[in-house]
């Protein structure tokens, strides 16, 4: 399951993404909203709802979106378990997956193209975690941190 969430600097983006996540993804996906943007729609609330649907299960990843994607991945990462990227070219989002098993993806509403977020959207969602003995070190220390 993907769940996805925005701010009201966000929504917009994230009115486009769950269109192109229904074209693209045979996964079901579920937005938690902001259904109807306003400046008090704040990116914690919003980071929260999806994070806590992501630790429920390894198989659930969250898209986040606000003005920048950073207020989205500072909230996320406070939740045990869950590993926030904020993503602007594809090869961080490529990589956030193989070595980090990123699975909460940020990214940002304001000022940056559409077009391009779509791209590290699908790649990100179409990598998988590499596995490696090394990347499992790493993020074992991770969640002991
Ligand atoms: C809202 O104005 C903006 O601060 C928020 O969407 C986000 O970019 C914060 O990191």
């Amino acid at each position: 399951m993907i769940y996805l969430g925005a701010d009201h600097a966000g929504f917009a983006l994230k009115e486009e993404l769950k269109k192109y996540l229904a074209k693209i993804s045979p996964e079901e996906v579920v937005d938690v909203g902001s259904f109807d943007p306003h400046s008090t729609d704040d990116y914690p609330d919003y980071a929260k709802l999806v994070a806590r649907q992501v630790q429920k299960s390894r198989k659930n990843k969250g898209i986040l979106i606000c003005g920048t994607g950073t207020g989205m991945v500072i909230a996320a990462n406070k939740f045990k378990g869950i590993r926030a990227v904020c993503a602007y070219d594809a090869y961080t989002a490529k990589m956030s997956r193989l070595h980090n098993d990123a699975n909460i993806l940020c990214l940002r509403g304001r000022k940056f193209s559409t077009a391009k977020q779509k791209r590290v959207l699908k790649l990100w969602l179409s990598t998988s975690f590499s596995g490696h003995a090394r990347h499992r070190r790493r993020i074992a220390k991770l969640s002991r941190l």
